[in-house]
């Protein structure tokens, strides 16, 4: 999209926010807003970005606020504007790190979140050519709206991981149980898929930032604190897995990692849960060695690995953290091959366990004995 923008002449870079600001009549701000030290969003970069663009903006212009923002936060944009004459409208963003294009050229639902009924038309209009259903509220609803599905999202995945602890107790699949619970519309089948625990750079830091807006304002949002506590257990039950595969101890134990971000797609390594249950590894004794296809230079206490199998090389244990398809189809007769012991656990159930079963592997996942 930035190729056919430049090539077409209808994008053009600029250095500087007020630079960009001066002649057009929407202004997105997409500026991070990451956690601060008490959990609450941090909303510096927002209200530079703000201060920037305030003075140089032309007059009847709209500024439209993609970030992720705690409620209240347009009327701060607002306040640092100091522009009476500028419409300040929330439209939060819901699309995922390596289906960015797709969804938002695809998107479940539009929300604008705006006081001015006409500056909330404006925004709607730019959005004619995408068929999805729009909604026009007020801006603390739009905002809470983006919180809330990211917290919802979160409390599905934990929700599940706990189903899948269940399922271990009890003998049962958990594959079969959630296609089970999918077939029920009110349930659905998407994002129910367990895995290590969720990461990455939103839903740890939105659902930290709802708990705290709900603080503010005081309400305790337990059921979101336990939402977290859940997933924090999950890294540590594949550590425990995996400890378990070693045979009870990852003293000296070599284990083999095949993924470090935080889903496959992406490159992105914040909050991943793969090097969450790594770090926990290497604190119990092991020696980790790391392969993900997306990751070139290695994190702190890491070695890495230049494929798959060199990741193996005398593992005892494998363990499988990212969904990556390279995993999924490997050749098991090399894997074999290499490793010390024939030991995995599938931490995003994706492999293939027959084949590992043919090959005399001892394979564990999620929620499935
Ligand atoms: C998430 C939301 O899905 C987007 O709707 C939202 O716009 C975005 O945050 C944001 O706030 O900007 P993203 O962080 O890209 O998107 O990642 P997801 O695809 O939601 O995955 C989050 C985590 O959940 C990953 O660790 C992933 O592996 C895990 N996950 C996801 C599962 O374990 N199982 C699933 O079935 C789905």
């Amino acid at each position: 999209l930035v190729d056919e923008g430049l090539r077409s002449g209808k994008l053009r870079f600029v250095v500087g926010a007020a630079e960009a600001a001066k002649e057009a009549e929407f202004h997105y701000l997409c500026v991070p807003t990451p956690q601060g030290p008490d959990g609450a969003a941090d909303l510096s970069y927002l209200e530079a970005a703000a201060a920037e663009i305030g003075p140089v903006l032309p007059n009847d212009s709209v500024v439209v606020n993609k970030s992720t923002v705690p409620v209240g936060s347009t009327r701060v944009v607002s306040r640092v504007l100091g522009r009476s004459d500028v419409a300040v409208v929330s439209n939060p963003e819901f699309l995922r790190e390596g289906s960015a294009v797709h969804d938002f050229l695809h998107p479940d639902r539009v929300v604008i979140g705006s006081e001015d009924q006409s500056a909330a038309v404006r925004v709607a209009s730019l959005y004619l050519g995408v068929a999805a259903p729009m909604m026009v509220t007020d801006p603390a609803s739009a905002e809470t709206i983006k919180y809330a599905s990211n917290a919802f999202l979160a409390t599905k995945l934990s929700f599940v991981n706990a189903v899948a602890a269940v399922c271990e107790a009890v003998g049962a699949d958990v594959n079969d149980v959630v296609l089970g619970m999918g077939y029920d519309k009110r349930i659905g089948s998407e994002f129910l898929r367990p895995g290590p625990g969720w990461g990455g750079s939103c839903f740890p830091k939105d659902t930290r930032a709802m708990i705290h807006i709900a603080d503010d304002h005081g309400y305790d949002f337990d059921l979101l604190r336990g939402v977290i506590t859940v997933n924090e257990e999950q890294f540590e039950r594949v550590a425990d897995k995996v400890s378990d595969m070693a045979g009870g101890t990852l003293d000296g134990a070599r284990v083999a990692a095949w993924g470090l971000t935080f889903k496959a797609r992406t490159d992105d390594l914040r909050e991943s849960p793969a090097l969450e249950i790594i770090r926990r590894l290497i604190e119990r004794g092991a020696e980790v060695v790391a392969y993900d296809p997306a990751v070139e230079t290695a994190p702190d206490g890491v070695t890495l690995a230049s494929d798959l199998y060199a990741a193996c090389e005398g593992a005892n244990v494998l363990v499988v953290l990212t969904e990556w398809d390279d995993f999924r189809w490997p050749d098991f007769d090399k894997v074999a091959e290499v490793m010390a012991d024939r030991r995995v656990v599938d931490a995003r159930n994706i492999l293939d366990r027959a084949a590992l079963q043919r090959l005399e592997f001892d394979v564990v996942g999620i929620g499935r004995t």
